[in-house]
């Protein structure tokens, strides 16, 4: 049975505390921590670049999970890389060249992540499973936390992990957007081993972080 990691994403967190805020991650059970990236262009939305993520990354030595909304994104990937990040996941439309990006974040050392926007196919990414650490399921379209979860991409993730299994791969399927007590379960039971939550994480319970970690880590 493999183990269901958490990645909370800061995107809920209070972000005039986020150091403090990373450590509370931490000692609630967190097993990496997911840092939204977005450039207003890409996503409309922005957040926060590497200069903030080289200060977070004194605050912990747990995994930097970092999912960059950002286009184009190939120029910035050492910056993220230099600044701390340990995953570094892209977006294929975001890119002129995935083989190459997916190439040059190898050479950085880091961990490679695609993610998939809901309506993105698995088949733009088929070549490159071999070379992949992470596929990262969007649930939500990406820009916003506090999203409902789009129980479609469920497919998705199933379709996902026959081909894992099948082929022998072992990146790992994570998701992101919309996981609370209600979907987590049926996103573990489709196939993913790492869920990724901001607003489940930061205000259910009262903030309780440890107990929302360990409900999710349970479902
Ligand atoms: C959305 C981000 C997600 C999102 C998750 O673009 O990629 O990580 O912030 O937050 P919740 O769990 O609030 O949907
Ligand atoms: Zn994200």
């Amino acid at each position: 049975m493999k183990k269901i990691k958490i990645s909370p994403s800061i995107l809920s967190a209070d972000f005039s505390q986020l150091g403090n805020e990373i450590k509370r991650l931490e000692d609630g059970g967190a097993d990496m921590i997911h840092v939204d990236v977005m450039d207003g262009h890409f996503v409309p939305n922005l957040t926060i670049g590497p200069p903030v993520i080289k200060t977070l990354r004194n605050y912990t030595k747990l995994p930097f999970d970092v999912h960059l909304m950002i286009a184009p994104v190939h120029k910035y990937i050492k910056n993220y890389a230099e600044a701390g990040a340990d995953i570094i996941t892209i977006h294929p439309e975001a890119t002129d060249d995935l083989k190459e990006s997916i190439n040059h974040i190898k050479e950085l050392g880091k961990k490679v992540g695609v993610s998939l926007n809901p309506n993105t196919k698995i088949d733009i990414i088929k070549e490159f499973f071999s070379e992949i650490n992470l596929i990262l399921i969007m649930s939500v379209h990406p820009g916003f936390g506090g999203q409902k979860f789009m129980p479609e991409v469920l497919v998705k993730i199933k379709e996902l992990k026959k081909i894992k299994d099948q082929q022998n791969f072992n990146f790992d399927i994570e998701v992101d957007g919309g996981i609370n007590f209600d979907n987590s379960k049926l996103a573990i039971e489709a196939g993913a081993n790492i869920l990724v939550s901001g607003t489940t994480i930061f205000k259910n319970n009262n903030g309780n972080i440890k107990k929302n970690i360990d409900t999710l880590k349970a479902s």
